[in-house]
């Protein structure tokens, strides 16, 4: 058999194999069965360069007015999916993530080589959450108490929070993690402009529910070290269904 039928057989087979720890893992992580492996997290702080950063602030500030005027594609959490994202007042800052300089940063904090932005294709690539007291009401969270995400990645699916604006009167990050089953608490110091970087598919997380007159904004990005998507049809399902309960859009 030629070089170049064994090197076919051999991706075939680590695709198989990769499919198959896949399904398994999203059968039973929510369960708590996890990687002890997969509990570490990185906090990389100033991950933009100034510019870039008060640049977002400022188009994301015009977006968040007119979500409130138009409120049509809009959920009740006020998230914007990576498509809507790309065609809004926020495009020309978001070229920096697919360069280099940005996820070379990122491969050198975490030591990951392979690290890389999932394909364009998935609306999670990059999107942006909007966290805020309605005017009226007590506090409002994400929905989500303390969750953990599923993967539809063959590699390792790595979630990263960027914070645009944190106002809070905690001196602690609202979102949390629990690696190893213990809660982690991010100080507010320099959260900034940082990236939260958890494999939120391995490790619980939630955000705390924000009262009235705090604020938060954050840029939700998603890497794998191997950003394959996975073929099997209800793992995809599932997505669209996630995509469409958050941004409104089953396009995954
Ligand atoms: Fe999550």
């Amino acid at each position: 058999m030629s070089l170049l039928k064994w090197g076919m057989i051999n991706q075939l087979w680590r695709l198989l194999r990769a499919e198959v720890a896949l399904h398994k893992h999203n059968k039973v992580n929510r369960q708590g069965v996890v990687s002890a492996n997969a509990q570490h997290y990185h906090v990389i702080e100033n991950v933009l360069p100034h510019h870039i950063y008060e640049g977002l602030l400022d188009a994301v500030s015009e977006l968040h007015a007119q979500a409130v005027r138009e409120n049509s594609h809009w959920r009740k959490g006020m998230a914007i999916g990576g498509h809507e994202l790309n065609s809004s007042t926020v495009k020309p800052w978001l070229e920096y993530f697919s360069g280099d300089e940005f996820i070379q940063r990122l491969r050198m904090a975490t030591g990951i080589e392979t690290l890389a932005l999932v394909p364009a294709v998935d609306t999670h690539r990059l999107s942006l959450l909007f966290y805020d007291a309605p005017k009226g009401t007590e506090e409002i969270g994400d929905g989500t108490d303390w969750h953990m995400d599923g993967n539809i990645y063959l590699g390792a699916r790595w979630a990263g929070i960027l914070t645009l604006i944190e106002d809070t009167l905690d001196t602690t990050s609202k979102l949390e993690l629990q690696p190893f089953g213990d809660v982690a608490q991010i100080p507010k110091r320099n959260l900034r402009n940082s990236l939260v970087l958890f494999q939120g598919d391995h490790v619980l997380h939630r955000v705390r529910p924000l009262i009235s007159d705090e604020r938060r904004v954050v840029m939700s990005l998603l890497f794998s070290d191997w950003p394959i998507r996975t073929r099997n049809p209800w793992l995809r399902r599932y997505q669209s269904d996630v995509n469409r309960a958050f941004y409104g859009n089953p396009q995954a």
